[in-house]
């Protein structure tokens, strides 16, 4: 049994998540460590919208029920299978993963998530804020991993970009009255 003290594991965590593995990848060792460090920030947001779309799926209340029940387990399958592909690819680049709560809940740029709403118009308002913050925070690194020179990195999250603004415009859909 390890007998690591709390502070010392805190320590050894930050030391980790800057730490490079080495990799026969021809990326130069530079910008891996600025793409790892951006894959962190998108895995964690990923993750942070993952847990999300359960806390609606689990809490909501109204006559719409059902309907977005059912249709949040479908994003939700869907997020997780990005966050796996974000966090295999950053270890790839020679990177840590920082799945853990901690390191989510540090590295997440999302607002904390309402859990005082139950109406089903409120978590679907609260929820496309959520995949809209997401949404941008993903376009804006697939520049700039496409600048550091990653066009794989920068078409994986293409993928995932395309997903949350498909997910957008089912939640936007319940929001929007036809005419
Ligand atoms: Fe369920």
């Amino acid at each position: 049994m390890s007998s690591a003290k709390p502070r010392d594991i805190k320590d050894a965590n930050r030391k980790a998540a800057t730490r490079l593995y080495p990799t026969r990848n021809d990326i130069p060792e530079k910008q891996r460590e600025q793409i790892v460090a951006l894959m962190n920030a998108r895995l964690a947001e990923l993750i942070d919208l993952s847990l999300v779309i359960k806390q609606v799926h689990w809490n909501l209340k109204g006559l719409q029920f059902i309907g977005v029940h059912e249709m949040l387990d479908g994003f939700r399958a869907g997020i997780d299978g990005h966050v796996d592909e974000v966090a295999e690819r950053l270890v790839q680049l020679g990177g840590t993963a920082l799945g853990t709560t901690q390191s989510v809940s540090q590295n997440t740029s999302l607002e904390p998530y309402p859990t005082n709403i139950h109406k089903v118009v409120d978590h679907l308002k609260a929820l496309a804020d959520h995949y809209a913050a997401t949404g941008a925070a993903v376009r804006k690194s697939i520049d700039d991993t496409s600048e550091l020179g990653d066009e794989d990195t920068s078409d994986l999250l293409t993928g995932v970009s395309r997903t949350l603004d498909s997910n957008l415009w089912f939640i936007e859909a319940h929001l929007q009255e036809g005419e």
